[in-house]
Order: C-alpha cells, then structure tokens, then sequence
C-alpha cells in the first residue's frame, strides 16, 4: 500500500488541488480503460471542490459516478450526499444522468436500499468492482464513508454494500455504506480533510495505528492512499507523516 500525505494551506486550496487531482485521476483512468469509475463522497468538505470542479473540462460522458455512502434521506433534503453533489457538481457540469447512480433511498429501509445499491453495483462494474478512485472525509471520531466506530458494519466483508444506524454525528439518520472489501479494492483513494476539530482524529489514524472499531479511517488499505489535508487538519501531525507533493 503506498500512502501520501499533502498539506496544503487552507481550503480553498484543497477544493482547488482536490479537483485538479480528481481531473488527472479521471484523465488517465479515461486513457487506459476507456471510462473512469468513481465515488463521491459526503459530509460538507467535498462541496467547495465539487464547485471547481464543475468548470473543469472533465469528460463526464466518460465517466461513471457512484456515491461512498448516502443518509437515507430524500434525494432533495438538505443533508442528503446526492442532493449536494447534484447542486455543486452534476447539475452545474451537465454531468449525464445515465452516468450517475444515486444510492436507492426510496426503498422500504436503508437495509433494503444497500441490498438494492449492490445490485447496481454489481450490474454496472460486476461482483468484484475496482473504482478508478474513491473519494473519502474522516469525521472528528475518525470515521470515514458511514463506517462509525464500534459498528457492525465495519466487520462486513461478505457484501459490497452495507447499511448502519446513525452514528453519533450529525445527521441522525440511517446511512447506507460502501463496505472496507470495496474501499481496499480502489485503485486509488483520495481523503480530503478540512479544520481543526479533524486534527485530533487525523494524527491518530495516521500515526498512531489504531483499532479498525477506534477509527475506521485507519482501516482504508486501498493500493493507493492520498491524503489531501489543509493547514488546520495536519496541525498535530509530525513533520515526518507528511510527504508533500503527489
Ligand atoms: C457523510 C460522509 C462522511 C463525511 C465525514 C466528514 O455522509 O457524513 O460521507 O464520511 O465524509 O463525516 O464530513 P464533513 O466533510 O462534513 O466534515
């Protein structure tokens, strides 16, 4: 496994260097195999690069989205992942539709809708699917996707998509979740990291080696690891955990 960690100044250049690193990813992926197979990721950090990237000239027809994890909301509420990335990135960049798999939150349970997301996934990429790239957030209790501490999501290796309760952050909904078998299988992973309140988390999934139950965020083992962090978030970091420039 092969880690890199950037800090960049603040987060504006995060969202700036974030989507010009998704661009090249995409690029050569679209290069190689003719079609790039991503996932976006949720929560608030992704949004502002999301913006960029809409006035980047990505070849969206191209390239196939997926989301790493989704609230079991309405697609239009306001802390839905879909809902953010359609208003920031797909609708702004005329992202075509057919390109874009939207977790099934219509279904009876985010049980039911993980079982149903699956599905798609093994219809579109097959059993086994290898994304081009995942994108990833860490959360303050070191949780990434909706992998929370202590879940028994975290121990699901027999699915590719799995569903959990709410976890002790904001928003108390059901989530549906990319499971570690799919995040370990990306080609490359890219974690954006914002803000001081990540700090504590990011120094202990980074340096400290802990329990995949502690901090799940430790747990993405994907063959190529990126971490894209700014100023604030690397504040407790020491100097030899980061390695500079991709
Ligand atoms: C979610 C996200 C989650 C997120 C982190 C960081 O659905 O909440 O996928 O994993 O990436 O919680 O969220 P912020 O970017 O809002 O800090």
């Amino acid at each position: 496994m092969s880690r890199t960690v950037i800090v960049v100044k603040n987060a504006q250049t995060l969202a700036e260097d974030g989507a010009s690193l998704f661009e090249a990813i995409v690029d050569e992926a679209i290069q190689e195999r003719q079609r790039a197979v991503v996932a976006l990721s949720g929560g608030s950090t992704p949004e502002k690069m999301f913006g960029i990237l809409a006035q980047r000239p990505v070849k969206w027809e191209q390239t196939l989205l997926f989301f790493s994890d989704e609230r079991f909301v309405p697609l239009h509420d306001p802390v839905s992942n879909y809902g953010m990335a359609n208003r920031s990135l797909l609708g702004p960049a005329g992202v075509p539709s057919d390109n874009v798999f939207p977790v099934p939150i219509g279904a009876a349970s985010a049980s039911a809708a993980a079982v149903e997301y699956e599905a798609i996934l093994e219809l579109e990429l097959g059993a086994t699917p290898s994304f081009d790239l995942i994108l990833l957030g860490l959360g303050d209790d070191g949780h990434t996707a909706s992998l929370f501490p202590w879940t028994a999501a975290l121990g699901v290796q027999d699915h590719l998509v799995t569903w959990s309760p709410s976890g002790t952050l904001p928003p108390p909904v059901d989530r549906v979740t990319f499971t570690f078998p799919v995040l370990n299988t990306a080609r490359k992973v890219v974690f954006l990291v914002s803000g001081a309140k990540k700090a504590v988390a990011l120094r202990s999934v980074l340096e400290d080696e802990p329990p995949c139950e502690e901090r799940p965020a430790a747990c993405v083992k994907a063959a190529d690891v990126l971490w894209l962090l700014d100023e604030e978030a690397a504040s407790l970091l020491s100097p030899s955990t980061v390695t500079g420039r991709p």
